[in-house]
């Protein structure tokens, strides 16, 4: 018997290297079959999935019997000789010489049979186990490490902004409530923008990324109400410049991705096609543009109000690229929004859409920077002017021109994955109907 503690460990991931020698392998039986004198385990280990083949002839008649009766999931530990095998999946597979029981698995919930979605979700902190769920973690890794990298790259500095809020940011019918200590109310942040705002002009060009909170009871495809956001806002921009950093912050991800997780959009059987035609620029229009084209597509769109899924949707398609949505009614957008100058019931507004159904992933603009119109516009939301003060304050000392956007992390990942729902493109989902587990 050899001790496997002090035997060399390795990662499916990088097996490779290992060929022709004997390691130890620590994971969870994610498979079993037997065929009389052989069972085939297939290990799982985080990192990747390979076939361990045990023969009664290597191991004896004990072991053999006991592997016999573990569970799906059962955390083990094997000791073998790694093999290249042209016909197995990741193209090694290992003969055990050594089992050991970590912890006992019985009845695992999760069976290789169909489970509705439901079940699924009940079960979302084991179903995060399956090959499925950890391609799509492992792209969402690689989304928010190609947005850091992005912003670190220019010269963006990642600030963060509070999660408890006094004020809304994007509207008030859509906040969660928490009770502050016994004097106040404080508000989950729906959007880390207004500090931002702040933060560019002490530091020039800012980012935050975190959770944010939306309470409105949607239940779309497209709604969480706990979801990721990364927010860039730079001082002395303009709507010209928010869209351009927008444009060339979605092509890097989309590189990044395309280049990086081959092995987990083919698990997802994602067809890549679309992605790999996208191009800048991206198609840029109006939102006087957009609806001239919805119209001419047979959708009955008024104007004055914001785009429906079903809209955006056809918008995309028209194009089969993202597309840049600029200059949305004022009345449509927040109160910071800064009204076109050579239109003042248009606002300096953009959003970008995805292709395939998507739909909008980024929100932003250039902000209201006179103090006077800023003023105006608090009090025409009906909003708290003695919470606004500090924001205010932005416009009376030292003002400029500015403006960012914010990116959905979820609907991202859920375009990367061509995922139906963005439920899955986050490890806990947040829903109108789900707070568990
Ligand atoms: O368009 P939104 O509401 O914009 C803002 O919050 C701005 N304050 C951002 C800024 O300018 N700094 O949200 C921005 C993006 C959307 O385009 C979408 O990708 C995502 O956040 N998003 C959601 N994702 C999942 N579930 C929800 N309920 C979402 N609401 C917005
Ligand atoms: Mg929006």
């Amino acid at each position: 018997m050899v001790d496997m503690a002090h035997t060399t460990v390795a990662h499916i991931s990088g097996i490779a290297a290992h060929e022709g020698c004997e390691v130890t392998l620590r994971g969870w039986l994610h498979n079993r079959r037997s065929s009389g004198r052989i069972h085939f385990l297939t290990l799982r280990d985080g990192t990747g999935f390979i076939q361990a083949v045990m023969s009664k002839a290597a191991v004896g008649e004990d072991v053999f019997r006991q592997a016999d009766h573990l569970g799906q999931e059962t955390a083990i530990r094997i000791h073998g000789l790694v093999r290249a095998d042209a016909r197995a999946p990741g193209g090694y597979e290992i003969d055990v010489a050594q089992l050991e029981q970590v912890g006992p698995s019985q009845d695992y919930p999760i069976t290789p049979k169909e489970h509705g979605v439901e079940y699924l979700l009940d079960h979302r902190h084991l179903w995060l186990r399956t090959e499925r769920q950890q391609a799509i973690l492992r792209i969402r890794h690689e989304v928010i490490d190609s947005i850091r990298t992005f912003f670190n790259e220019r010269g963006f500095v990642l600030v963060d902004t509070p999660i408890l809020t006094p004020a809304a940011c994007e509207g008030t019918t859509t906040l969660f409530p928490v009770p502050y200590f016994d004097t106040a109310t404080a508000f989950l942040t729906q959007s880390g923008q207004l500090y931002n705002e702040a933060n560019a002009m002490a530091l020039g060009r800012v980012y935050c990324f975190g959770p944010t909170f939306r309470a409105e009871k949607s239940k779309t495809r497209r709604h969480l109400t706990e979801f990721w956001m990364v927010e860039p806002e730079m001082a002395y921009a303009a709507l010209d410049d928010v869209m351009a950093l927008g444009e060339e912050l979605v092509a890097a991800v989309i590189g990044r991705v395309l280049a990086n997780r081959r092995r987990e959009l083919a698990v997802l059987e994602r067809d890549t096609a679309p992605l790999e035609r996208i191009r800048t620029p991206f198609p840029r229009v109006s939102y006087d543009e957009a609806v001239e084209i919805l119209r001419q597509r047979g959708l009955p769109f008024e104007w004055g109000g914001d785009f429906g899924s079903p809209d955006e949707t056809a918008l995309a398609e028209h194009f089969d690229q993202p597309v840049i949505v600029h200059r949305f009614p004022a009345a449509a957008k927040a109160f910071y929004m800064k009204a076109d100058p050579q239109r003042p019931e248009a606002s300096l507004s953009v959003d970008v859409l995805a292709p395939e159904g998507y739909g909008e992933i980024i929100g932003g603009g250039q902000r209201e920077d006179d103090y006077d119109v800023l003023c105006e516009r608090v009090r025409a939301h009906d909003l708290p002017e003695d919470t606004f003060s500090w924001y205010l304050d932005l416009r009376r000392y030292g003002s400029v021109p500015h403006g960012g956007f914010g990116m959905g992390v979820e609907r991202v990942v859920a375009w990367m994955c061509g995922l139906a729902h963005v439920r899955e493109a986050i490890p806990y989902p947040r829903m109108l109907h789900r707070l568990t587990p």
